[in-house]
């Protein structure tokens, strides 16, 4: 990774972060704005497609920004905003409309899913998700994205307006966007549930600001099976994903300590269950300190929340003045 690199991602704003999405997308972010010229923002137009109640859209962008915060992303080495402070974006989206073909939209995945899953509202708005994703990325002129599986198809797209805008008005405003991976660092957060991974529609997951005796609970009533019968036996998925989430919150002792336990059939799921709670919970300690000390602080998050509109208009207001004069769009 070049230093000059932009890096963009966002996260939509429904919910409260969990595990996943700690150890998938936001401890890489974290790293990420130490040597890159990064962007994080949330995506809170993106999370209209299901129509939220007008009480909640405020209240979940604050709580994901206070969580952004409390995980270790700060304002002041990186851009960090809210999607719908930078009309910008909406200006991009209606250009890149016009560019963006009804057929290549029709046959995105995650397109044809919401259609099963949610057939009484197929709004336009998600018919176009990947355009408005493709402006929230274009608009900043990102050279990588780091987003998970499921968001690549969104990113080759970004990449076709990009060509095809340059392309069409025969300028060379927009580089191709990159699917940002992790490599190594890329981890599945599986879920308590036994199968599958952590997710928020799921409800399998430890959220990064939950209380203690919530983790205790959570992490206790985690799906197990009756126990391995002989030495050495692979674990199975359930006890594989608790030794995934041991991998990442506990001492390497630890996990190596119930790894032979289970080898020698001698595995006590309750007492792993137990050394795991504490372990989550301690690991989560300073993140729900964080965030507790800030969430309530209407003033500090306004004034995050403002100096990253401002960063990051002026940096949008630069591309969307160069896309409208190569359209030729201009004053009379
Ligand atoms: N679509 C992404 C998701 O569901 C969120 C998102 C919106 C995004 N705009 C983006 C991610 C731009 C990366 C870049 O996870």
């Amino acid at each position: 990774m070049n230093k000059q690199d932009i890096v963009l991602s966002g996260i939509r704003s429904t919910g409260r972060l969990h595990l996943g999405n700690y150890f998938g997308a936001l401890r890489n972010f974290v790293r990420l704005q130490e040597t890159n010229t990064c962007y994080f923002f949330i995506a809170d137009f993106h999370s209209l497609t299901t129509h939220p109640a007008p009480e909640d859209m405020h209240s979940n962008v604050r709580r994901i920004m206070a969580e952004y915060i409390a995980s270790g992303i700060d304002p002041e080495k990186c851009t960090l905003y809210v999607q719908s402070d930078v009309p910008e974006i909406c200006e991009l989206y209606l250009l890149l409309n016009m560019i963006a073909y009804v057929g290549e939209l029709e046959r995105t995945t995650t397109f044809k899913e919401k259609i099963r899953k949610q057939p009484d509202n197929i709004n336009a708005g998600l018919f176009t998700y990947p355009v408005l994703m493709a402006s929230d990325i274009l608009i900043h002129r990102a050279h990588k994205v780091p987003v998970g599986k499921d968001q690549e198809q969104h990113l080759e797209l970004a990449r076709a307006y990009a060509r095809r805008f340059n392309n069409t008005y025969n300028c060379t405003i927009f580089p191709e966007p990159e699917a940002f991976n992790f490599g190594a660092n890329l981890v599945k957060v599986p879920g308590l549930d036994g199968t599958g991974k952590m997710g928020k529609s799921e409800g399998n997951g430890i959220y990064l600001t939950d209380a203690p005796d919530v983790i205790r609970k959570k992490v206790m009533r985690a799906v197990t099976d009756t126990g391995p019968t002989e030495p050495n036996q692979e674990p199975t998925e359930p006890i594989q994903n608790l030794f995934t989430i041991m991998d990442l919150v506990s001492n390497p002792e630890t996990a190596a300590f119930f790894r032979e336990q289970y080898a020698l059939c001698k595995i006590r799921y309750g007492d792993m269950k137990k050394q795991l709670a504490e372990d989550i919970v301690a690991f989560l300690e300073p993140v729900r300190e964080k965030f507790e000390q800030i969430y309530n602080d209407k003033e500090y998050l306004g004034k995050v929340a403002a100096a990253g509109c401002d960063k990051a208009r002026a940096n949008a207001v630069k591309t969307i003045t160069e896309a409208r004069k190569a359209i030729g769009i201009s004053k009379l």
